[in-house]
């Protein structure tokens, strides 16, 4: 009997050592990771680097406490600032945790303003995390079966629809602020439009909205920026993140600009863990090594190779509904269930996700070689034709 409480429905394979984005489970046999543990093993697996990082920094000091000043945060929130172009960070564990900082940050502002219960604006198909606030905010039925009426303070729009936010803020005006993902992930690799994420930047500094997002998912390189807001040339007000950011280890960030970075004040919001040496000196180090190895433009055009590949092989199939992405962060989307494939890729030696039910999901790790990124594809291709030939 297990004494583990029963949350996963686990692949049954373990893993006991990686090497960039190779993994070798326990009976020797060889996986190719197109997974990245869900989006946080940017540098794969092993880096030299971030061993080294991490192992020094254990040797000198591990934690401390909030209560004092911790060096390493400040220069990690130094080094977000300079790539965000944003201004301040409130450090914790988790993507969920970034994200309940979001909510709060979002509430404080709008009870600073007068607004006694203030609400934000949400989308169908989000992901935010699975605490009581943030799994209100995602919007996940499944998710949230069973534990009870959903605390208040979210209203929930289609994705990619301003139309249904102005309707809702026109209606609410305890709307204080709006987060949404650049790029759903869990949702489906679903892409917010470059023009609507501009316009609702806009409809949010007309109405003095906060704009929020989630780029516990997207950001840290995976879609060729730093950070997907990137790509639209706009500044959101606060940004989540966490996953790819600490490469492993667990680290959660709440990025904040101009009036939004100033709303926390002591005793307003904390952690124990959050931003301690041995996480803060891993997030500098992965910072550090995609800026040195060139991620950013590796997972571009990793994507776009990946992405041709798929398009090649696959948007003629019957049963393929679409392939979209941006870098790596790649969905293929069939016309039926196909969790099936997870483990059938397993046996081939491949790791993928299926999200959504019929959305197969790939986040392989930013360092990826051309020739891998080839052998996902001519693995993976011929399993979803078989899949779908059944
Ligand atoms: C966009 C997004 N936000 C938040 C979360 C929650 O992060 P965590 O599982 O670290 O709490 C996830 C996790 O998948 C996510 O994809």
């Amino acid at each position: 009997m297990s004494h583990l409480m029963n949350t996963y429905g686990r692949q049954a394979v373990a893993f006991e050592k990686g090497e960039g984005a190779w993994l070798w489970d326990t009976n020797g046999k060889r996986y190719l990771d197109a997974l990245a543990g869900i989006a946080v093993n940017g540098l794969g697996h092993a880096h030299p680097r971030l061993v080294k990082a991490i192992a020094d920094q254990a040797g000198k000091v591990i934690h401390t406490s909030n209560i004092y000043q911790v060096p390493l945060q400040e220069t990690l929130a130094a080094r977000l600032a300079a790539i965000s172009g944003m201004d301040k960070t409130f450090f914790c564990n988790s993507g969920a945790e970034a994200n309940e900082a979001a909510i709060k940050l979002a509430r404080l502002y709008g009870t600073k303003k007068g607004i006694e219960e203030p609400a934000i604006i949400v989308m169908e198909k989000a992901w935010h995390g699975r605490t009581i606030a943030t799994l209100a905010a995602t919007g996940s039925a499944k998710a949230s079966a069973g534990f009870g009426k959903p605390i208040s303070g979210f209203l929930r729009v289609p994705y990619n629809n301003l139309d249904a936010i102005q309707t809702v803020a026109d209606q609410h005006p305890e709307v204080v602020a709006v987060l949404f993902e650049p790029i759903q992930g869990e949702g489906g690799i679903r892409l917010a439009d470059i023009e609507y994420q501009r316009a609702l930047h806009s409809f949010c500094r007309e109405r003095g909205l906060l704009y929020m997002v989630d780029e516990v998912q997207c950001g840290i390189g995976r879609t060729g920026a730093w950070f997907g807001f990137q790509h639209t040339g706009i500044l959101p007000d606060v940004m989540s993140l966490a996953k790819g950011l600490g490469s492993g280890v667990p680290i959660g960030a709440c990025v904040a600009a101009g009036v939004a970075a100033e709303v926390f004040q002591p005793g307003t919001h904390g952690t124990t863990f959050g931003g301690g040496p041995l996480v803060c000196a891993a997030a500098l180090e992965t910072l550090a090594v995609m800026e040195d190895e060139h991620l950013l433009i590796r997972a571009e055009s990793l994507g776009h190779r990946m992405i041709t590949g798929l398009e090649a092989a696959l948007s003629a199939q019957p049963g393929v509904k679409e392939i979209r992405g941006h870098g790596l962060m790649i969905g293929v989307e069939l016309d039926r269930p196909c969790a099936a494939l997870v483990a059938l890729a397993l046996e081939k030696g491949l790791l993928i996700n299926v999200t959504q039910d019929s959305v197969v999901r790939l986040l392989p790790p930013l360092i990826l070689k051309d020739e891998e990124a080839d052998q996902i594809i001519s693995i993976l291709v011929p399993l979803i034709q078989a899949f779908l030939k059944t």
